[in-house]
């Protein structure tokens, strides 16, 4: 290697080192190693994957081991990651889901072909994925009973908060109504076998049900999910006009702590432990006998350890029909649930997980949800 070819490399170190370049511009993962070159900014390993797609608009280079042009250093230099922000990023709508390094592909692609391919934040105009408050359209839906992906029309209004379906485009009667208050919508690539899969999980007569629908245009079901954040974001504004814009965000539906299976037991002490799928979502622990069924068999509402919510370890001996031995007991006001899990990692992952929760004291809406919980 040449001194100067040496030095050049120095700079681009320098450069990454600068504030606002020390984190991915896309998903502000720490300690980027890439660089656009064209757009000037600093890129983590996996963003940079997507940019090299974007070969039109975005061109890519290691910073450790390419060869850096004196005119290319002084592009980056000119540019970085806080000057694209504020070109690129000018008018992200306040719902808008911004992705981290945990996401899936299609939430990092889409929002990165937003941002430099389609320019969707650079004008107001356009920047929005729920213009008037009303979106419609073709969603693939799984059949409840034949797990078959059917075509199906999904509309979701501003005006009276819902989300309906049908199951004929043409139909007058929608298949369902759902408040998109109780609607929390996350992407499951992997447990729906499709890239572009999204779960929507909403509240019936106080029960979950799971909707699994996609979109071949991953633009499409993106669009859908920021428009779900959009209504919601918009309703809640009407229903806590008093809450501020953080507090509402905060509200707005999250990624489930955890899935993932558990065995477990009935209330009898004769009962015989069952392997489930189990999702926490925030307090609500559901379990189903498939990853795909729509409705719970059960769930367990997590309180606080301020109102006699308990978490502990246990080994269960191979007594009651379990296969695995990596316990955990949950002692609610009610009853105690005793869970079982294949290895000791997954025992103390889930352990965390629900220690986390207790910790939280409930709030007023809560409390609401726990009473619902004690009255089935
Ligand atoms: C790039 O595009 C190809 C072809 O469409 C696709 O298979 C691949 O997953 C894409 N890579 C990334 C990182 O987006
Ligand atoms: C959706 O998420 C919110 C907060 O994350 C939670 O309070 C609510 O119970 C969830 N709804 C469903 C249907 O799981
Ligand atoms: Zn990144």
């Amino acid at each position: 290697m040449s001194g100067e070819q040496d030095w050049n490399k120095k700079s681009v170190k320098i450069l990454s080192r600068k504030e606002g370049n020390t984190k991915c511009a896309d998903c502000g993962e720490p300690d980027p190693q890439w660089a656009s070159y064209t757009l000037g900014v600093f890129l983590c390993v996996t963003c940079c994957g997507i940019h090299r797609n974007l070969s039109e608009i975005s061109k890519v280079k290691s910073l450790t081991m390419a060869k850096w042009e004196e005119d290319l250093i002084q592009f980056l230099d000119k540019h970085g990651n806080d000057a694209a922000k504020a070109k690129y990023e000018a008018y992200v709508p306040i719902y808008y889901y911004r992705p981290t390094h945990a996401d899936c592909h299609v939430l990092r692609e889409q929002w990165i072909r937003a941002k430099y391919e389609r320019k969707q934040f650079m004008k107001k105009e356009g920047s929005d994925d729920f213009p008037g408050g009303v979106k419609e359209g073709i969603l693939f839906k799984r059949g409840r009973d034949n797990g078959q992906y059917l075509a199906r029309k999904f509309v979701l209004t501003e005006m009276d908060g819902t989300l309906k379906y049908y199951i004929k485009s043409e139909a007058k009667e929608p298949k369902a109504v759902i408040k998109i208050d109780t609607i929390n919508a996350t992407f499951q690539p992997e447990k729906m076998k499709h890239n572009h899969g999204l779960q929507i999980t909403y509240v019936k007569d106080n029960k979950a049900r799971n909707l699994f629908v996609y979109h071949n245009d991953g633009k499409e079901i993106v669009s859908w999910f920021n428009a779900i954040r959009a209504a919601q974001f918009r309703y809640m504004k009407v229903a806590f006009p008093t809450a501020s814009d953080k507090e509402i965000l905060r509200r707005l539906p999250q990624m489930f702590l955890k899935e993932g299976y558990m065995e477990k037991t009935g209330p009898k002490p004769t009962d015989a432990f069952k392997k489930r799928w189990f999702t926490l979502d925030h307090r609500r622990l559901m379990y189903f006998k498939d990853p795909l069924d729509a409705f719970a068999k059960g769930e367990v509402f997590l309180g606080s350890s301020e109102n006699g919510y308990q978490v502990k370890a246990e080994t269960i001996p191979n007594s009651h029909n379990n296969i695995w031995n990596y316990g955990i007991s949950i002692n609610t006001p009610e009853r105690t649930y005793l869970f079982t899990c294949e290895t000791e990692q997954e025992r103390d992952s889930w352990i965390n997980m629900f220690k986390k929760v207790i910790s939280i004291p409930m709030t007023v809406r809560e409390y609401a949800v726990e009473a619902q919980f004690k009255h089935r």
